[in-house]
């Protein structure tokens, strides 16, 4: 039997006839405030999709069986809309973000969708809910959508029913430092994700343990904790960023290496970005490669250590000034020529090409007018 896929064309929107009162930048919150609207599309194994609607962002009603509450059926994605100087609504290679949410569904059993008519959904939404779109440069909509198992069922198994919603939320810089580099502590005790797991799946089962290790970083004094894996301490991921290391190797190359898409790590659309820019530029070689901790120490000690940072869509990316690995702080450098900064020139250069092309002032195929 034929079920039915997301159309665009079918779409219900009920205006909100209560609009808000917008937030001012300055006082935003990361994903603390909502727009007017909010998109939701169901699904059952009987017909597939329905029509989807966009109506006003408000509560869903489930029942406490439903499989999203006991077994984490639930994965999301992460986008931004951005608002350029001529007034134009740009995101930021979303397809990217189809691709993974579809292959994220996948891993938990959710259903399948066509992600194109999904991203002429969300284009809807956005439109109808620009007001929200914070104008100023370092303000975007963050964009998110999910998509959970409603079935009511207590028996581990497919669900035979599904809700799609995208939820959208003006932010600011994600950490309340800004574009400050951070201090790591390595976790040791703990892993985010292993070999045949689920490390590449954005799943919501993957974030809720990281907030312990945060926890126990900032405790100690860190703003956020490094993810190792195995026995010789592979560096994977900070916080919930992916990780990029700039160092002059053995044979005095210099690498910007991050670790390879082994399945323990978050296809990032921001790493993917850098890789990308970093094999334009043609500069410096460029690995995805396995790094370890102890690789890290020995360059720092021989003066090889350049740039470290961490890279995602919330904070884009985010300069790393220390490391505090088996007792020792390794202080990570930034600009050496220049010792008030913040940042390393690398890590900057790559904010800064990055934003441009969001904003649209660096024109490029990835920002896309809608
Ligand atoms: C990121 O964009 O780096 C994230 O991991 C998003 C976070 C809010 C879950």
């Amino acid at each position: 039997k034929q079920l039915a896929d997301i159309d665009h064309g079918k779409i219900q929107i009920q205006r909100s006839e209560n609009l808000k009162s917008l937030i001012p930048a300055k006082d935003l919150v990361f994903g603390r405030t909502f727009t007017d609207h909010m998109l939701e599309i169901e699904w059952n194994a009987d017909q597939g999709w329905s029509d989807p609607i966009i109506k006003p962002y408000g509560k869903i009603s489930l029942e406490p069986s439903a499989m999203v509450f006991h077994y984490s059926f639930e994965c999301f994605e992460g986008l931004k809309a951005y608002k350029d100087k001529d007034g134009n609504i740009r995101l930021f290679r979303p397809d990217m973000n189809m691709k993974r949410f579809k292959k994220s569904a996948a891993r938990l059993t959710l259903p399948d969708f066509n992600g194109e008519e999904l991203l002429e959904c969300l284009k809807k939404l956005i439109r109808l809910d620009e007001r929200w779109i914070p104008a100023e440069r370092g303000y975007s909509l963050y964009i998110r959508p999910s998509l959970i198992g409603t079935q009511e069922s207590l028996g581990v198994g497919v669900t035979t029913r599904a809700l799609l919603f995208i939820i959208c939320s003006p932010v600011g810089p994600y950490y309340k430092t800004g574009f400050d580099a951070v201090r790591l502590l390595a976790t040791t005790d703990k892993v985010r994700a292993w070999p045949g797991g689920t490390g590449d799946a954005k799943i919501g089962g993957n974030y809720a343990p990281c907030v312990l290790t945060q926890i126990e970083a900032a405790k100690r004094g860190y703003h956020q904790n490094l993810w190792l894996f195995g026995t010789d301490d592979e560096i994977t991921e900070v916080g919930t960023m992916n990780c990029f290391v700039l160092l002059k190797n053995e044979q005095n190359e210099i690498e910007l290496v991050t670790p390879p898409l082994n399945g323990t790590i978050l296809a990032g659309v921001t790493r993917d970005s850098i890789l990308s820019l970093a094999r334009s530029w043609n500069e410096f070689k460029v690995s995805e490669r396995k790094i370890t901790m102890p690789e890290v120490v020995k360059a720092q000690e021989e003066g090889r250590l350049l740039e470290m940072f961490g890279a995602g869509t919330a904070c884009i990316v985010s300069p790393i000034k220390e490391i505090h690995y088996h007792g020792r702080d390794l202080s990570i450098p930034l600009d050496p020529k220049n010792p008030s900064s913040n940042t390393g020139p690398v890590t900057k250069r790559f904010a800064d090409v990055i934003v441009g092309i969001q904003y649209g002032e660096i024109p490029h195929k990835w920002s896309v007018i809608i």
